[in-house]
């Protein structure tokens, strides 16, 4: 089924200059941009795209991070993306990220592990609906 995931590179992935990189494995693996931009996240934004973890220890240091320096947010439509978008990310803690996903390759720490990805198709709905108004989300087709 074709799907639609939200996915954040954070701070820590564009201040290491991993955006384009990152957006490549997922162009590569033939998903398509419907949305993408260069925002600087707002408190408000960053606590309801956190709420689920609003009552965790860390809760205050995702929101000060997420909001410290730009984000690339994009979202990306195919074929069971939400999951194999997951796949591709891999684990939250880097430390057991495998090869070959991206916090395997690049990711330093759980607090520092350069992308978000949905979780769930309810998940990517909201988080969509969140960060992206309609008109930012273009429906295109390939015709080269
Ligand atoms: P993310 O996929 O963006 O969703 C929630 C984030 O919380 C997660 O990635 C981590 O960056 C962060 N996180 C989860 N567990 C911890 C933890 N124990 N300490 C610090 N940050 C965490």
């Amino acid at each position: 089924k074709v799907e639609r995931t939200f996915i954040a590179i954070k701070p820590d992935g564009v201040q290491r200059g991993l955006s384009g990189e990152i957006l490549q494995r997922f162009e590569r693996r033939g998903f398509k941009l419907v949305g993408l931009k260069l925002i600087k996240v707002s408190e408000e934004l960053a606590e309801k795209h956190y709420a689920e973890h609003r009552e965790r220890p860390f809760f205050k240091g995702l929101v000060e991070f997420i909001t410290s320096s730009p984000v690339v947010a994009a979202v990306i439509e195919g074929k069971g993306v939400v999951a194999t978008a997951r796949a591709m990310i891999g684990p939250t803690n880097p430390l057991n990220a495998p090869l070959g996903t991206i916090r395997g390759d690049y990711g330093i720490d759980i607090g520092r592990n350069i992308i978000h990805g949905s979780d769930s198709p309810e998940s990517a709905e909201r988080e969509i609906a969140l960060w992206f108004t309609p008109e930012e989300l273009l429906d295109w087709q390939a015709t080269i």
